[in-house]
């Protein structure tokens, strides 16, 4: 059912009901099937619009599906990068917000704290999109869940496992979107990280939230730290890098010792569903093809055998494999995020 959504932000998706985010879900799909029929080169329904995307961290994905979005809609598209403005250094996040929600008619923002997108909302007056903070990424959740539609059809009632990092940004928005979705989630990692999940005060009204959602929607939250265990049936298979955006190099060591465990192998694919499918976020280390994945197997390949190759949270066997439909998601956060631009500031 079509939706007004105009004037909305999407700071967190626990903003949004469960019947929005399934409307954004199905314009995803819709606004994708009208790309590659080519309708969108006659409609540009955007056209005297104009966005700005604020980026503290890096990003291929992000960056480029807004700027591609935008020109498909026919909105201009200003891209303010890590070192290109003063934000938050020279100048207040209310300040900036003030001025800039002057100028544009909606803004993208990439940062650490969610607190700085909250203010963002708050100050510039027009709809802000969160681009990926410490605490989420929904535009990633709206992706991710765009293409389990895709290779799965009805998501009620199936299973995700996120194997790793079960307390960063990315496996809380997929926990998020198994709640508006009613699938069963697996956050396969630690046993200290489940406790964090469930009761430390930075996650706590999340886990609860979504506790909320999966009584009223179906599905459910479980924690495991056995990778085989946790793969019986499921559809899907979730990892992201052990080491975020923004944390420091000297991580690597401590994450290797305490994900090793979690690594996404043939074996935790043999043990799920016959058609399981995987899913990365994105950037992936699944060999030695980048600066840090040659970096860590010099540094720590021979110590810790499961890095030996430079490959971390994903094997390259299962990278390389039919499994992997990660390059497809990413090409889905452009369809996705023309769906949130065109519902929050579209006519
Ligand atoms: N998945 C994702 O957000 O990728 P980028 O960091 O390249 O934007
Ligand atoms: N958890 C990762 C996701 C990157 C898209 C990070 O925050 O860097």
């Amino acid at each position: 059912m079509p939706m007004n959504l105009k004037g909305r932000s999407l700071d967190s998706a626990l903003n949004f009901t469960t019947e929005q985010i399934k409307y954004l879900l199905d314009l995803s799909i819709e606004l994708k099937k009208a790309k590659y029929q080519g309708l969108h080169t006659n409609n540009r329904p955007l056209v005297g619009k104009n966005i700005a995307i604020m980026f503290q961290k890096d990003s291929t994905r992000t960056r480029c599906a807004f700027e591609v979005a935008a020109a498909d809609l026919g909105a201009s598209c200003t891209y303010i990068g890590p070192a290109g403005s003063n934000f938050g250094k020279k100048e207040s996040i209310e300040d900036t917000a003030l001025v800039l929600g002057q100028f544009y008619d909606g803004i993208e923002f990439r940062g650490f704290a969610q607190e700085d997108v909250d203010a963002l909302v708050k100050y510039s007056g027009v709809p802000v999109w969160n681009g990926l903070t410490d605490a989420e990424h929904p535009t990633q959740m709206l992706a991710d869940y765009m293409t389990m539609m895709e290779f799965l059809g009805d998501l009620k009632g199936k299973k995700v496992v996120f194997a790793g990092d079960i307390k960063n940004n990315v496996a809380r928005s997929i926990m998020i979107g198994a709640a508006f979705t009613g699938m069963h989630v697996v956050l396969c990692g630690p046993k200290s990280q489940h406790e964090i999940v469930k009761n430390a005060p930075s996650h706590k009204p999340v886990y609860e939230a979504c506790l909320k959602l999966f009584e009223r929607n179906g599905g459910s939250v479980s924690f495991s730290d056995n990778k085989l265990e946790a793969a019986k049936g499921a559809h899907v298979i979730y990892t992201d890098v052990w080491v975020s955006l923004g944390e420091d190099f000297s991580l690597f060591e401590p994450r290797i010792k305490e994900l090793g465990a979690f690594q996404v192998d043939m074996d935790m694919i043999k043990a799920a569903n016959e058609d399981v499918i995987f899913l990365h976020c994105l950037p992936a280390f699944h060999d030695d093809h980048t600066q840090f994945s040659m970096e860590i197997k010099k540094q720590f390949g021979e110590k810790y055998p499961v890095v030996a190759t430079g490959a971390m949270e994903v094997t390259d066997e299962v990278f390389q494999s039919k499994y992997n439909k990660s390059i497809e998601q990413a090409g889905n956060r452009m369809h996705s995020i023309k769906a949130v631009i065109l519902a929050t500031i579209g006519y």
